[in-house]
């Protein structure tokens, strides 16, 4: 727990011990942001029936301090996922003397006594600002109809059109609205999946839906429906897979009216997916509740990693960590539109420049960068498409190791190689290409890049094309190289600084 062991993230979340997955609760309450998260105690391996929510709290998204777990498993069973509300106007009764207070939606997972007991949501409230949880003598406060065995990961906010409190919920093939006054009784209002014409056999989880502007314009918003998707584990290839494969996350962009998400486009083939990332490390990412709406952004949060190996992964104290906090936006092209995801502008903070250029042609042979080392840092670059036929940059380098981002000029796409990055032994699929597409904009291609102690985040145009994804380099594979194959290409820009890290 020093955060300075092999692989520890230094500006990503991560617990200073033991199992962490999906982010949880994420709220904005009285100047500080939450963070709860899926959490074990005492073990860095996932113990389900024992699951809590661990629990960190921040002022600006960027630096955290962990606290104590804040709901632990009880007679009801495991604490799974779930969301959390600033009840400002009481509306659930529980803050007469406080005015408000958080109150937290999550499923409970069956419990020792009885392992098939259904998945169920419940609540507790917390009225010193997260510190401690009640639990609500009424829980459940929702169970299935039928004895389904997922349902699940509830995430509720509050839609100001209809003043009601609203519940996505994942119902193993589809998602479930619920509306409710108080928190506590919830009325079925709508499914959306079950039309989808794909049989989807894994299980949806973590569902968010939230508005967002077009084109940074305020007057013209649009939904968006977000769904992680379980890993399939080959079980049948006829099904959506994520990009990079194992878990990920698809979109919907559409309406929704209180009670029904209608999407904008119809779904004819598993073709017209959209997915979120193409890298194959970013999961159950929600949305916070509650940003002030001066600020007016909607940031979200993943669990950087894949059930497909996710308990396998070589740290030793920990296992888990979180991404960046990520600004998400909407854009017009030419499909129609496009779910953008920008690093937090806050992460400015943590900024140390070490060494820019402007203007520079880079030929295949030349290694600009032979004297920078890149440990935790960030790149930005902007390059003019020229002879070469593909060129970026290699990271986390060593005469025996390399993670290579680059760009692909016939196929125009971005690649993020990651199959000589390290360890990687853990599992057969972990070392692999993911590739995105992407086109040059008035011949540019623009990369922003952050690389930390096991793991590497690449956002391309401006947050068009994003690949998320773990590597474990040895800690001395430092280097970094520019490189260019078949011709040159123009660097119209590259600022590579350090971050600072946030346990400092
Ligand atoms: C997603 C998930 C959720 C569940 C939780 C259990 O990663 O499987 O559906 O609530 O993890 O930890």
């Amino acid at each position: 727990g020093s955060y300075e062991e092999k692989y520890r993230p230094q500006f990503h979340y991560s617990p200073a011990k033991n199992w962490m997955n999906d982010p949880n609760g994420l709220v904005y309450y009285e100047g500080e942001y939450h963070l709860f998260y899926q959490y074990t105690v005492n073990s860095t391996s996932p113990d389900f029936p024992r699951m809590h929510w661990g629990h960190a709290v921040s002022k600006d998204l960027i630096h955290w301090e962990e606290l104590p777990p804040a709901i632990s498993p009880c007679e009801d069973g495991a604490i799974f996922s779930g969301s959390a509300v600033a009840d400002i106007n009481n509306t659930s009764g529980f803050f007469h003397e406080e005015g408000s207070g958080l109150v937290a939606i999550y499923t409970n997972e069956g419990n020792q006594a009885q392992p098939n007991k259904p998945q169920v949501q419940s609540i507790s409230y917390s009225r010193d600002r997260g510190r401690t949880w009640i639990r609500f003598e009424g829980n459940p406060v929702l169970f299935p109809a039928s004895n389904t065995a997922d349902f699940r990961d509830p995430k509720v906010f509050w839609h100001d059109e209809s003043s009601m409190w609203i519940m996505a919920l994942a119902a193993r093939d589809r998602i479930e609205f619920y509306t409710s006054e108080d928190l506590k009784a919830w009325s079925f209002a709508s499914e959306f999946g079950s039309t989808v014409p794909f049989v989807h056999r894994g299980v949806f989880e973590c569902p968010d839906i939230f508005q967002v502007p077009v084109d940074n314009n305020p007057n013209n918003k649009k939904w968006v429906l977000v769904l992680s998707v379980g890993d399939l584990n080959g079980e049948n290839m006829s099904d959506p897979q994520p990009p990079a494969g194992g878990s990920g996350m698809m979109y919907f962009i559409g309406h929704f009216d209180g009670k029904t998400f209608i999407p904008d486009k119809t779904i004819e083939s598993i073709h017209d997916i959209q997915w979120v990332d193409f890298g194959s490390d970013f999961y159950a990412a929600v949305t916070w509740n509650g940003i002030p709406k001066e600020d007016g952004r909607v940031i979200w949060i993943g669990w950087m990693n894949n059930w497909r190996y996710a308990t396998k992964l070589p740290s030793l104290e920990w296992r888990g960590n979180m991404s960046l906090p990520r600004e998400v936006q909407l854009k017009t092209c030419l499909e129609g539109f496009h779910l953008i995801q920008l690093p937090l502008k806050e992460l400015s903070k943590l900024r140390n420049p070490i060494t820019s250029l402007t203007d520079l042609i880079i030929k295949p042979g030349d290694n600009l960068l032979s004297e920078v080392t890149a440990l935790k840092a960030e790149i930005i670059a902007e390059f003019e498409i020229g002879t070469a036929l593909e060129f970026g940059f290699k990271l986390r380098k060593s005469s025996i190791q390399k993670t290579i981002i680059g760009y692909d000029v016939e196929n125009e796409s971005l690649f993020f190689d990651r199959t000589n990055a390290g360890s990687a032994d853990f599992h057969p699929d972990f070392a692999a290409k993911h590739t995105v597409p992407l086109k040059p904009e008035h011949k540019r291609i623009q990369v922003t890049i952050y690389v930390d102690g096991s793991n590497i985040e690449l956002f391309g145009n401006e947050g068009t094309a994003v690949i998320t994804d773990l590597v474990f380099p040895d800690p001395e594979s430092q280097g970094l190289e520019l490189y260019a194959v078949g011709g040159s290409v123009k660097v119209i820009s590259l600022q590579i600084s350090d971050m600072t890290g946030i346990w400092e």
